[in-house]
């Protein structure tokens, strides 16, 4: 009961900026958006990808922050004090269930940044050509349980951070390194677009083939938008309760969107005009990134110090993303199931280790763990980002527009008339009518195909 009363709270403005684009920037933008965008027919995803993220992106972000504040509470708890006896903690339940199932894929990847952070120091790129360093990294998928022990490690960090409670822990690390990350993708932006033959990417990037729209291509852009802006799964509810009613929700949304959305870009003006000129295909799925960006560094001056730093920030924000994840998980068992938050930590930790291993050792050649055609990692991928997401993200537009209304709205966005809020009109007006229906259409066509 105690940890009911004294919650934890972010010290300052910068801080729940710093702590929601934590938990947006990371392997999403850098590694998930590229293969999305490779897959999905170039610029044509990416016009779409804006479009969700900008008329989708920021009413339901807002609508999560405003649910956690006003309600001072977790993800199921938030439902359960604004619509008691109600079914609505049904939407909490699934954020908790899908911020396990992410977690638990997630960490496979970071697990490879640790991996690539060993090989950068030791200098295993240098010299070797884009087939030798694509040999390298599905051997390197074949050592399962070397995935598995990096992934082990990247969760035990995770759950290191979220122990020791907010304030001390998210706040603090995700302040410094996010513009640092920012950076050093414009450096390697650079690099990238003044290769040979680098054009052709900037136009797979940049020149849209609208008949490539299908809609395969808009649910892919919808799940992506929700999975790069942490969406649909309370991890704003969450980190919304821990807001002072003095922020400013809406400029925090704004902000936090315009700042993912940033290295999104970035990521792609990094990744593609480099893998054409290497020969890379954009359809090469997890390959795409972690054998061009080694590839890249070859090419430049210092590549052995930037690619460490690289990889380095690449861990850090991908860490900062699992904290958000395992803080939805936590705050739950904490708040509602009145566990202490270190033992907590510790279950969460254990039991997305558990799922995480299948999600690892699926990507090993000829390996069992297959569901529908689908190796586990793709599967808990597609369930939770292009599915659960999306389901959720729908569930609580609804909700902040015909359950909790107008005025309690315009109250959290406006700090009860301090704020001028001079789009609130708007936003609400997408969050009750548009949000809901686009989402629906997208997500029942997809389903239908
Ligand atoms: N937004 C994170 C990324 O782009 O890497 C991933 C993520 C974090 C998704 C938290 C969902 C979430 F709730």
């Amino acid at each position: 009961m105690e940890e009911k009363k004294k919650r934890d709270g972010f010290g300052s403005k910068i801080g729940i900026i710093a702590a929601a684009a934590g938990s947006a920037i990371g392997l999403g933008n850098i590694y998930r958006f590229p293969c999305e965008l490779g897959n999905n027919g170039g610029a044509a995803f990416l016009l779409v990808y804006l479009a969700v993220v900008i008329f989708l992106g920021i009413p339901v972000m807002l609508s999560e922050l405003v649910i956690g504040r006003h309600s001072q509470s977790n993800a199921v708890g938030a439902f359960k004090k604004l619509a008691p006896k109600t079914a609505w903690p049904i939407v909490g339940y699934m954020g908790v269930l899908c911020g396990f199932l992410i977690f638990a894929f997630y960490s496979t990847v970071s697990g490879w940044t640790l991996e690539y952070i060993v090989k950068a120091v030791s200098n295993s790129f240098s010299g070797k050509d884009l087939a030798t360093i694509e040999q390298d990294f599905s051997d390197f998928h074949n050592m399962g349980w070397r995935n598995v022990i990096w992934q082990a490690v990247f969760i035990l960090l995770t759950g290191f951070v979220v122990f020791k409670g907010v304030q001390n822990g998210i706040e603090k690390y995700a302040k410094i390194l996010m513009p640092l990350l920012l950076v050093i993708l414009i450096v390697l932006g650079v690099r990238s677009m003044t290769l040979p033959g680098a054009k052709a990417g900037l136009s797979f990037l940049f020149n849209p083939d609208f008949s490539k729209i299908t809609g395969k291509v808009l649910v892919s852009a919808l799940g992506q938008g929700f999975f790069s802006l942490s969406l649909g799964m309370g991890v704003l509810i969450t980190y919304g309760s821990y807001v002072k009613k003095s922020d400013n929700l809406t400029s925090t949304a704004f902000s936090v969107v315009l700042a993912d959305t940033m290295i999104a870009l970035l990521a792609g003006i990094v990744i593609f005009p480099a893998a054409f000129s290497f020969g890379v295909r954009p359809t090469a799925g997890m390959g795409l990134v972690f054998n061009t960006i080694p590839m890249l560094f070859n090419q430049m001056a210092g590549g052995y110090v930037f690619c460490i730093i690289f990889f380095v920030l690449l861990a850090i924000a991908a860490l900062t993303s699992t904290i958000s994840l395992l803080e939805v998980v936590v705050a739950y068992i904490t708040e509602q199931l009145h566990v202490k938050r270190q033992l907590a930590t510790v279950i969460a930790c254990a039991a997305t280790m558990f799922l995480g291993v299948f999600a690892s050792l699926s990507l090993m050649e000829n390996t069992p763990f297959i569901i529908a055609g689908k190796t586990v990692f793709d599967a808990m991928d597609f369930i939770s980002s292009n599915v659960m997401l999306p389901l959720g993200g729908m569930l609580i537009v609804i909700f902040m527009g015909w359950r909790l209304g107008k005025t309690k709205f315009f109250e959290e966005v406006t700090n009860e008339g301090k704020l001028k809020s001079p789009l609130k009109a708007i936003i609400f007006f997408i969050i009750r009518y548009l949000a809901p229906l686009a989402i629906a259409v997208v997500f029942i066509n997809g389903l239908i195909k």
